[in-house]
């Protein structure tokens, strides 16, 4: 399990707090304006027409307030919501299981779909589309088939992967929303917000630094604001200010864009060991000890977005501004 204090995925430590600092409703919710302004008037039309909303399609990097979303969704609605992830979905009967529960306008939360089994999927598709579900039941030659009629219901499905979709599934979503990094601004917004919840001061430059920090994610900006408020109780004076946070994220190995030993490693080994690039996927993963699938949903994206890496046809190639970064000297390659 990956236990980077800057990764965007789930640790065990978050899932603690977690119920205590997620925002509940659409006007808590920070940022991500185009989703918002969107899913606010069909949540408001579903209503008005009292008929189950749309499917909705989130996806995104890790952390961005995909689940958090999907719980305001339904809160919003006015509605229960079923949470299931797509790898426990194994039988047929695990998914028919779920979608008995289910009543009028309901939210079924499917995490990480694109890791649904094919034969799930089947069984979903007239459950999307016709709310009835088909299942075989008996075995060994008397196997039956048996139609069950659902109540209309919203499907929320999230994923980090949407490239991963057949798109049979994706296509009978109606709502499809990617979510964005979140700016400097809309971070410092969520931290401050985050230590109002936990009764901790925190002066503004400091929120500042720390949102610069975080990747543009919400997980990850409460996380570091989790662990500065360690350092701020043990050896300052209670309240978080840039001093202490400069502080503990020097400690932490943080640096100033908010990439930590591992994205330094990365890059490093494109740099030195690859020419700078461009080099397979494969390769730089094996070079550093990670999966290809790690490096590419968690630590690659940001590396993108912020333009320290570059995907071309033949590989990735670190660009200038890694080097300037990693303060070593570019060399473009006089052979190319
Ligand atoms: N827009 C937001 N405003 C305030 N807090 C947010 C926002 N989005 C996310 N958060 C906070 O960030 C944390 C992570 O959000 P969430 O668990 O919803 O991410 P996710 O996209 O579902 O991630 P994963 O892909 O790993 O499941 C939560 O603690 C949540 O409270
Ligand atoms: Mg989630």
């Amino acid at each position: 399990m990956d236990e980077r204090i800057v990764t965007n995925s789930e640790l065990e430590e978050d899932t603690v707090v977690e119920s205590s600092i997620r925002p509940l409703t659409l006007s808590e919710y920070i940022g991500q304006e185009d989703v918002k302004q969107n899913i606010r008037i069909y949540i408001e039309a579903a209503k008005m027409r009292e008929e189950a909303l749309d499917h909705v399609l989130l996806y995104g990097p890790p952390g961005l307030g995909k689940t958090t979303l999907a719980n305001i969704i339904a809160n919003e609605l006015g509605v229960n919501i079923k949470t299931a992830s797509g790898p426990s979905i194994e039988k047929s009967g695990d998914l028919a299981a779920i979608l008995s529960t289910l009543e009028k306008n309901d939210v079924l939360f499917i995490d990480e779909i694109h890791r649904m089994p094919s034969y799930i999927e089947e069984i979903l598709y007239p459950a999307m589309e016709d709310f009835v579900l088909d299942i075989m039941i008996g075995g060994e030659g008397n196997s039956r088939s048996i139609r069950i009629n659902l109540p209309p219901f919203t499907l929320v499905g999230a994923t980090t992967r949407a490239g991963d979709l057949t798109s049979p599934l994706r296509d009978r979503f109606g709502i499809i929303a990617k979510m964005q990094y979140y700016t400097i601004d809309e971070l410092v917004q969520i931290v401050k917000r985050t230590a109002k919840v936990f009764e901790v001061s925190i002066e503004d430059n400091a929120a500042i630094e720390l949102a610069s920090r975080s990747r543009g994610t919400p997980r990850i900006a409460n996380r570091l604001l989790k662990r500065v408020r360690d350092f701020a109780l043990v050896e300052g004076h209670g309240i978080i200010d840039i001093d202490i946070t400069k502080k503990a994220l020097q400690r932490l190995k943080i640096d100033d864009m908010g990439l930590d030993d591992t994205d330094h490693q990365l890059l490093l080994a494109i740099i030195e060991k690859f020419n700078g690039g461009p080099v397979g996927i494969e390769s730089v993963a094996s070079s550093i000890g990670e999966e290809v699938t790690t490096i590419e949903d968690v630590y690659e994206p940001y590396l993108l977005q912020q333009g320290f890496l570059k995907r071309t046809p033949r590989g990735r190639v670190a660009t200038p501004l890694a080097y300037e970064h990693l303060k070593i000297e570019y060399q473009s390659d006089l052979f190319h």
